[in-house]
C-alpha cells in the first residue's frame, strides 16, 4: 500500500512495485489522479495488479473509514508506504478534527493508518514471506524542528505563533520518533519500522509557491522552486529508489529503527529527540489520545 500516489514519489514507487509483480492499493484522496497512476502502471507491465482506495488524510474519521474497508478487503498487508504529505502554507490551517493540518496529513493519520493496518502486517509477517515493513517519508527538514511537541495543547488550535518550518518540521521529525518507537515495539515480530528522506526531489510538493511565500515573495519562490528541480532536484523514479531500498533493507536485513537518505544510503538522524526513547515512547502515546479524542468528538456530533 502506497498512499499519495496519484503523483510524485508516491506515484513512482507505486508503479515501480507494480511493475515487479507486487499487488498495490494506491491510497489516494483523488481518484481520477489515482486511476492516471494506475493507467501509467499499466502501460509499463498491462496486467498490473492495482487498486484505488479512497483516503484523505485531512479527516480522521474518513481514514477510520479507509482502515475498515482496508480490513475487509484485503486479509494482510505487507509493505506500507506512509508518504502522502503537504507543505505547511499560510494562514495556519485547522483540520475538522482540530489539528494543524500539515502535523496531521503528514503524521497523525499515518500513525492511525499504521496502527489500525498492523494486524494486517503483522500477519502478513506470519505467512509465507516472514516479513513486512513499514516505511515512513519523512524528511531532513526534521532537523529544524524545535523539541517535539508533546502536550495536547500544542496540537489544537494553539496560542503559539505560526510556523511553516516549524510545522512541516515537527510533523517530519514525529514520523522518524514514531518510526523509532515502532520498531522498538515490533521488535521479533517480523514487522520492521524505517524512516527515509528521499532527498530534494522534483514533485508538486510546493506547487503553490504563493501559498508558502506570500502572494509577494510567491512568484520569486516559484522560479526558484523551478530551476532547483531543473539543475539539481532528483526525479521522483532516482527518489523511489531510497524507498524501495529501504524496503528490500528490511524485509532481506531485518533492519528496523533505521533512517535512510538518496540515493540508498543509511544515515544518522539529526534531531536529539529522533534518538531519545521515553521521548519516543511519550509521543506514542499522545498520538493515540489525539485519534481518539478525533473519532470520539467525530462521533458525538454525528450523533
Ligand atoms: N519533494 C521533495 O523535495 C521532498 C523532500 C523531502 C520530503 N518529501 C516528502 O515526500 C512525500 C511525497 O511528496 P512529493 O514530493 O512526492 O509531493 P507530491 O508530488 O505533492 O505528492 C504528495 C502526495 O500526497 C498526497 N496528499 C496530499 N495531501 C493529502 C491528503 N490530505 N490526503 C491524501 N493524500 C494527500 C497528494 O495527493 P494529490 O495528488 O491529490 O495532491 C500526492 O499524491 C511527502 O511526505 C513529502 O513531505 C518530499
Amino acid at each position: 500500500m502506497v498512499t499519495g500516489a496519484s503523483s510524485g514519489i508516491g506515484k513512482a514507487v507505486a508503479c515501480m512495485l507494480a511493475s515487479r509483480g507486487a499487488t498495490v492499493i494506491f491510497a489516494c484522496r483523488s481518484e481520477s489522479k489515482a486511476l492516471e497512476s494506475i493507467q501509467f502502471a499499466r502501460s509499463h507491465k498491462a496486467n498490473a495488479d492495482c487498486h484505488f482506495l479512497e483516503l484523505d488524510l485531512s479527516n480522521l474519521c474518513g481514514v477510520q473509514d479507509f482502515i475498515t474497508k482496508v480490513k475487509t478487503a484485503y486479509p494482510k498487508v505487507s509493505i506500507l508506504i506512509c508518504n502522502a504529505g503537504e507543505a505547511a502554507s499560510y494562514p495556519r490551517k485547522v483540520t475538522r478534527n482540530g489539528y494543524e493540518r500539515t502535523y496531521q496529513v503528514n503524521y497523525l493519520a499515518h500513525f492511525q493508518i499504521t496502527m489500525g493496518l498492523l494486524p494486517l502486517l503483522q500477519r502478513a509477517a506470519l505467512d509465507g514471506a516472514k516479513s513486512s515493513s513499514i516505511v515512513h517519508v519523512s524528511s531532513s527538514v526534521h532537523q529544524f524542528a524545535d523539541e517535539i511537541w508533546l502536550k495536547k495543547i500544542q496540537h489544537l488550535i494553539p496560542d503559539r505563533p505560526y510556523s511553516l518550518l516549524e510545522t512541516y518540521g515537527q510533523s517530519k521529525l514525529a514520523q522518524i520518533m514514531f518510526s523509532n518507537e515502532l520498531a522498538i515495539r515490533l521488535k521479533g515480530q517480523g514487522v520492521y519500522s524505517n524512516t527515509i528522506h528521499p532527498g530534494i526531489v522534483s514533485t508538486q510538493l510546493m506547487r503553490d509557491p504563493n501559498a508558502v511565500a506570500g502572494p509577494f515573495w510567491g512568484p520569486a519562490l516559484g522560479i526558484i522552486i523551478d530551476w532547483r528541480n531543473r539543475l539539481f532536484a532528483y526525479s521522483p523514479e532516482e527518489a523511489a529508489l531510497t524507498v524501495l531500498h529501504c524496503v528490500s533493507q528490511s524485509l532481506t536485513k531485518q533492519v528496523s529503527g533505521a533512517y535512510y537518505v538518496p540515493v540508498a544510503n543509511r544515515w544518522k538522524t539529526r534531531h536529539v529527540d529522533a534518538d531519545n526513547p521515553e521521548k519516543c515512547a511519550a509521543l506514542f502515546d499522545l498520538s493515540l489520545e489525539l485519534v481518539k479524542d478525533a473519532l470520539l468528538k467525530g462521533a458525538q456530533s454525528t450523533e
